[in-house]
C-alpha cells in the first residue's frame, strides 16, 4: 500500500466543503477514518452484533473473539509484555481518569505531589486536578525552555520524596514538540516514580515500544488514530494494574457477587464495567492492519515531509508567528497572524475548505504563558500532502488581503 495515494482509501475526501476539496488540517483533533473501518463497522453490525463475554452462544462467541483479536493486535502494535495490559476505555480521557482515580485512591495522600508540564492538555491536567481538591496533592508544573520544551532537568528538579507520580506528554498537541521521555523515565526510574505517558499525540505518528520505553502507564486515543470515535486504551504494566481497584462497578468486571462480599475479575475485565464498544473495538483492529500495512517509520517520514514543507513556506511570512521551535517536531504547526483574530483565520480558511482549529486546543495553561487566548493550528495526518500545505499557505495570504 502506498502512502502517496492514501486519500482515496478516506471516503470523507470526495467530499466538497464550500465547492472545494477539503484539506483537513485537524487529525490532532481528530483523525478522518479510512473505508477499512468504516466497513468493519457495519459488517460487525450486520452480521456478528452481539454483547462480548457474557453469553455462550455461537454470536456471542464470535463477537467475543473478534474483540479480544483487537486487544492482540494492540498488544503487538505497542509492544506490551502481556496482553492483560491492555484496557479498553470510552478514550484516552477516560484512561487517564482511570489512572488519577485509582491510583490517587490507593497511593496518594494529602501532601504528595504529582509532577505535570506547562504543556499538559486538560485531559492530562484535569483528572489529576480532583485528586488536589479530593486528597489536598499537590501539583508541580514543570517549565518549558525557550523552545517551549519540555525540560527533564527541570521535571529532575522538581522531584523529591513526596513525588508519587509523573505525567507528561508525549508531543505537544500544539507545538507538536516530541518529549525526551527516555530520559525524563529514566531519572523516574532511578527513584521509582511512575510514569504515566499521555500518546493521544505520540501514538499516530511514532512507532511505540511500550517495553523499551518503560513507562508504566500510556493512554491512546483511537479516534486520532484513524479509529473509531468512543474508544482509548489505557497500557499499564500488570503489577500496576493487578494491584489497583476497579473504576467503575457494573456487569462484567466481577467475579462472584454475594449480599455480603463481591469479588472482582481479574486484570483487565475488572476495568472493562458495563457494555463495551463492541464494533468499535474490532473496527479499531483495521486501524491497527491500515498503520502496519503503511509502515509507522513510513508514515512518520512521509508526515515529517509535509511538516517541514509547510513549515518553511509558513517561515517565509514575516505576519507569521510560528508556536514553538522543538528541536524533534511531528505533525502540528500551530501559529498567529498578525492583527487576526485565530477564529477568523479559520473560518475564512474554510471558505477554501482547508479545515483547522482555532482556540487554546484543550491548552489554557499553555496558552496563558504565551499571553494570547486563542492560536491556529493545522495538524497533519498520513493523508496530507504537500499540495495540501500549497494551499493551506495560499489561503492564510487570501486571509491577510481580506483583513488589510
Ligand atoms: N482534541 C484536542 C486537540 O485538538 C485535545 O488537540
Amino acid at each position: 500500500m502506498k502512502i502517496n495515494n492514501i486519500k482515496k482509501k478516506f471516503p470523507i475526501f470526495k467530499k466538497k466543503i464550500n465547492g472545494k476539496n477539503l484539506i483537513y488540517l485537524d487529525s490532532a483533533n481528530s483523525s478522518q477514518k479510512p473505508q477499512s473501518v468504516i466497513n468493519r463497522m457495519s459488517y460487525f453490525y450486520e452480521n456478528e452484533f452481539s454483547n462480548v463475554g457474557r453469553s455462550v452462544h455461537t454470536l456471542a462467541v464470535e463477537a467475543t473473539n473478534a474483540f479480544e483479536k483487537t486487544r492482540d493486535l494492540v498488544q503487538k502494535f505497542i509492544n506490551s509484555k502481556y496482553r492483560e495490559e491492555i484496557v479498553f476505555t470510552k478514550g484516552a480521557t477516560e484512561a487517564i481518569n482511570l489512572v488519577a482515580s485509582t491510583f490517587g485512591d490507593k497511593f496518594i495522600n494529602k501532601g504528595d505531589e504529582i509532577i505535570l508540564t506547562e504543556l499538559e492538555h486538560h485531559s492530562n491536567y484535569v483528572p489529576w486536578h480532583f485528586l488536589r481538591e479530593t486528597k489536598g496533592a499537590v501539583i508541580k508544573f514543570s517549565k518549558l525552555n525557550d523552545r517551549l520544551e519540555i525540560d527533564p532537568d527541570d521535571i529532575s528538579k522538581l522531584i523529591n520524596n513526596r513525588t508519587k507520580i509523573i505525567a507528561v506528554t508525549h508531543i505537544s498537541n500544539v507545538t507538536g514538540g516530541v518529549t525526551p521521555l527516555k530520559k525524563i523515565i529514566d531519572i523516574a526510574k532511578s527513584k521509582n516514580i511512575p510514569v504515566l505517558v499521555d500518546g493521544t499525540q505520540g501514538a499516530p505518528h511514532l512507532k511505540l515500544d511500550m517495553q523499551k520505553l518503560d513507562c508504566d502507564f500510556y493512554a491512546i486515543s483511537c479516534h486520532k488514530l484513524y479509529g473509531p470515535n468512543g474508544l482509548g486504551i489505557l497500557y499499564g504494566k500488570k503489577n500496576w494494574l493487578d494491584q489497583l481497584s476497579p473504576y467503575q462497578g457494573g456487569g462484567g468486571m466481577i467475579n462472584e457477587v454475594k449480599k455480603e462480599n463481591i469479588s472482582y475479575a481479574e486484570t483487565p475485565t475488572k476495568f472493562e464495567a458495563g457494555t463495551m464498544q463492541t464494533a468499535e473495538v474490532v473496527a479499531f483492529g483495521e486501524s491497527i492492519k491500515l498503520i502496519d500495512k503503511l509502515g509507522i517509520k513510513n508514515i512518520y517520514d512521509h508526515e515529517e515531509k509535509v511538516l517541514n514543507y509547510g513549515i518553511e513556506k509558513l517561515k517565509r511570512d514575516n505576519n507569521v508567528h510560528l508556536i514553538g521551535s522543538p528541536k524533534e517536531k511531528a505533525s502540528v504547526i500551530s501559529f498567529t497572524l498578525k492583527g487576526i483574530h485565530p477564529h477568523d483565520i479559520a473560518t475564512i480558511l474554510d471558505d477554501d475548505g482547508v479545515a483547522i482549529r482555532a482556540g487554546h486546543h484543550c491548552c489554557q495553561i499553555l496558552h496563558e504563558k504565551l499571553g494570547v487566548p486563542a492560536t491556529a493550528r493545522a495538524s497533519i495526518g498520513l493523508y496530507n500532502t504537500l499540495e495540501d500545505m500549497d494551499i493551506l499557505y495560499e489561503s492564510i495570504n487570501k486571509c491577510k488581503k481580506i483583513f488589510s
